[in-house]
């Protein structure tokens, strides 16, 4: 076995999202514990950014760890299409209750959540013998990595070599906002009309965000913009998915964004907090009149859709372990917005701060910089440096900075996070 030292690439491994010619090596993390990456070189490291969004309690856990331990000696894994087991049972009945959409379908990660959101939308025409093809989404969407979810999501650099493989979408742009913001409703205005008119050709589904386009650059919408989308998307009869991989299970200040904006969707894909982000699991949520049309004698109703580990018992049981953590202290996501208010608020006066946004554990800003806004604008790298070496980790988006910490960071470590980007901001 090779070993690699703590600032080494290892010759074996292929890093996601990742050019190795430009980048520098990766750290090796020998334990985490609450916000703390601990690397092996000695120092920690507040994951500011709960590790791509995804640990929501804080690293390792103690009840989580828990429950996978426990689980793992009752079991493991069983295939799901001949069985069923009680953790998967309870967390159904949980999601339902708290989602409003009555059927659970399991994947493995957000993208197929989002892939089995799309397929199921458009068999439901199909099964109902009514021909609609046309697939919505917005512009600076991003929905993950397979071909139907790169598909609706924006095509970029990351799209590019496969453009000729994914199916057409029709755009309509997303009217992000931010403080001091005066021109939204004329943006939102604008979004509206496209929409009305794209809606106009018979439409299978809209799939967004709700009230945060993470990837795209962390770009919130209000809530009266989304209700008034769903208000088209009902009228012209078409489905509505949400895509809550991100901003679920209290990201964005309530249990889930859709809440919050007062949406129900007829669709919803989540994954990352679901398991708290201690085990890779998606699930796509349907209400009970999508899942009535798959129901029948004739087999070509059927979703022939499925994942090896589909329910894996383990997701199951610390997904359910991370529900009782979140039912228990609520307060946690439910008043994260204040908590970050007022260092934002300080920060939003430094002259490299630009609109500045803030929803539930999410605080992001422009950098006011020279070059293209972008991922690969070159701003985000230094930023992410000199944060680093303050004992942060961040990860911006090109010129976008933000925090999206778990929900057990300290008031004093978070303190310690805006500290680093002021930092940053004023060597920049
Ligand atoms: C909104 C949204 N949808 C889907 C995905 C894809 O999830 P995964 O990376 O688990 O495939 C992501 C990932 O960041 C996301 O933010």
């Amino acid at each position: 076995m090779t070993s690699a030292g703590p600032h080494t690439r290892h010759p074996n491994l292929w890093p996601p999202f990742t050019q190795l010619a430009r980048s520098e090596p990766p750290r090796r993390v020998s334990r985490a514990d609450g916000a703390l990456l601990h690397l092996e070189s000695g120092e920690p490291l507040i994951d500011a950014i709960s590790s791509w969004w995804v640990t929501l309690h804080g690293h390792a856990h103690p009840d989580l760890a828990a429950a996978v331990h426990d689980q793992a000696r009752t079991l493991e894994q069983v295939i799901f299409a001949d069985f069923t087991h009680a953790p998967a049972e309870r967390l159904a009945e949980r999601l339902s209750a708290i989602t409003g959409l009555q059927r659970l379908f399991f994947s493995d990660n957000g993208s197929t959540a989002v892939e089995v959101a799309l397929k199921i939308a458009c068999q439901w025409w199909a099964n109902r013998g009514e021909a609609r093809h046309q697939i919505v989404a917005f512009d600076g969407a991003y929905h993950g990595d397979t071909f139907g979810a790169m598909a609706v999501g924006e095509r970029n650099l990351f799209s590019a070599p496969f453009e000729d493989k994914l199916f057409p979408v029709a755009r309509v742009p997303w009217p992000a906002t931010w403080w001091d913001d005066d021109a939204v409703e004329a943006r939102e205005a604008e979004a509206l009309a496209v929409l009305s008119r794209t809606l106009e050709t018979p439409t299978a589904a809209v799939i967004l965000e709700p009230l945060l386009q993470g990837a795209g650059g962390m770009a919130v919408v209000r809530p009266q913009f989304l209700k008034a989308v769903q208000r088209l998307v009902h009228d012209a009869g078409a489905l509505l998915i949400a895509d809550e991989v991100l901003t679920g299970f209290g990201r964005c200040g309530d249990w889930f964004a859709s809440r919050r904006a007062g949406l129900q969707p007829d669709l919803m894909a989540l994954s990352k907090g679901l398991t708290g982000g201690c085990l890779p699991m998606g699930v796509t949520m349907a209400s009970e009149r999508i899942f009535s049309a798959f129901i029948g004698s004739d087999p070509s109703l059927t979703l022939w859709h499925g994942h090896s580990f589909t329910a894996n018992p383990l997701g199951c049981a610390v997904a359910n372990a991370s529900l009782d953590l979140l039912e228990a202290e609520p307060q946690r996501f439910l008043g994260f917005e204040a908590r970050h208010r007022p260092h934002l608020q300080a920060l939003s006066r430094h002259p490299r701060v630009d609109h500045c946004r803030l929803i539930g554990t999410l605080a992001a800003f422009d950098l006011a910089v020279e070059g293209t806004a972008g991922y690969l604008n070159p701003a985000g790298p230094t930023v992410k440096r000199i944060a680093m070496e303050a004992g942060v980790f961040l990860r911006p988006l090109g010129q976008v900075v933000y925090l999206l910490p778990p929900l057990c960071i300290t008031d004093a470590q978070l303190e310690q996070c805006y500290a680093a980007i002021g930092k940053a901001l004023d060597q920049l």
